[in-house]
């Protein structure tokens, strides 16, 4: 059978590096409650006139570079965002159309911080179905245009970045010890509208709007569905928590991150982190987590990678790879 194999990852982060100590004269808030509550140390900011597709286009490219590969070898790109540059077109073909690619297909995925998840699935299934050969798969966002700066709960928490892998066709046995996507699990749940959402938008205000999050009971719904969403995608590979090599999380808090990889028996050692630097950066995270792993050589041929996430929606799922 046809599998998606990674062939290569890249990332990239705006220069602008704020520290949590940044926020402490604009709010009642403290390094110490950021840093305790969330994990988060740090995180990018686009500047100015710096747009989604801008730091997709640079993920893009390095992760190009890595996998030796030519703009010209890519049939298709998916891009995960909820920060577009346009309402439209696609920010995927504002992508498409910085990278020199004029053929193939380009289309955005919205699933908010589960978008990476949701289009590595696609992708997986269009390389299965014999759609595409290779496809770029791309999390890209710049969620600091969406944050209300009054709002200590939410702005302290998220961050700009973008992270692409590049998944290639590969004729493989069908078994569960293939490289390549072996599985995945995706979910949502739209009576949850109201837990996580922006607060304009096209057709409902004709504006863009702002994050609201009642953060708590989000963290509440994430621990029990991501743990489960994870087994869901480990049974339909054939394999257990106990086969995972690494755990990439979707980076939004690291008390979601351990209590998820407590409740699947997975020690914090074979966790990627990113967290601390990073914040939350929605769709970007697990394709920045991912790509910052690689480059640092974390990952060996044969290892098992499962990667979750969740986010508005709600949206969640998981998808399992062998590298
Ligand atoms: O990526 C998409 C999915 N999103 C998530 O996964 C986020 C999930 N949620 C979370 O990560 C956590 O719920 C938060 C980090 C957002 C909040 O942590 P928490 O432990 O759930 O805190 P809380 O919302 O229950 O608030 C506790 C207290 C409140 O004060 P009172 O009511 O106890 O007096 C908040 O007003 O902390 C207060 N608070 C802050 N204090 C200082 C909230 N934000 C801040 C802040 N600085 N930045």
């Amino acid at each position: 059978m046809r599998r998606a194999i990674v062939r290569g990852t890249g990332h990239y982060l705006p220069e602008r590096i704020v520290e949590n100590s940044w926020f402490e004269d604009k709010l009642e808030t403290s390094d110490d409650w950021i840093r305790s509550r969330t994990g988060i140390e740090r995180r990018h900011f686009a500047a100015e006139g710096q747009t989604t597709s801008d730091l997709g286009i640079r993920a893009a490219r390095a992760a190009l570079e890595r996998a030796g590969m030519e703009i010209g070898q890519i049939d298709g790109i998916i891009l995960a965002t909820s920060t577009p540059d346009f309402t439209f077109p696609a920010t995927a073909t504002i992508v498409q159309a910085g990278l020199g690619m004029s053929r193939g297909f380009a289309f955005d995925v919205q699933a908010v911080c589960a978008g990476f998840v949701f289009a590595l699935a696609n992708a997986d299934a269009m390389i299965r179905a014999g759609q595409a050969d290779r496809i770029l798969v791309i999390g890209a966002e710049t969620f600091s245009r969406i944050m209300d700066w009054t709002d200590r709960s939410t702005c302290v928490l998220f961050g700009d970045g973008a992270g692409a892998v590049i998944l290639e066709a590969q004729e493989s046995e069908g078994t569960s010890e293939d490289r390549g996507l072996l599985a995945s699990d995706l979910n949502s749940d739209g009576k949850y509208r109201e837990l996580l959402y922006v607060d304009g938008g096209v057709s409902a205000t004709g504006t863009v709007g702002k994050l609201r999050m009642q953060g708590n009971l989000v963290f509440r719904h994430a621990v029990e569905k991501l743990a489960s969403t994870a087994q869901t995608a480990l049974g339909r590979a054939g394999l257990t928590a106990a086969d995972v090599d690494w755990l990439v999380p979707h980076q939004a808090n690291l008390r979601i991150i351990t209590a998820t990889a407590q409740k699947m028996g997975l020690p914090l050692d074979k966790v990627v982190l990113t967290v601390a630097d990073h914040g939350n950066t929605s769709a970007a995270s697990i394709p920045l987590a991912l790509s910052v792993a690689d480059g640092e050589g974390r990952f060996a041929p044969g290892d098992v990678l499962l990667t979750e996430a969740i986010g508005g929606g709600l949206s969640w799922g998981a998808v399992v790879l062998r590298w």
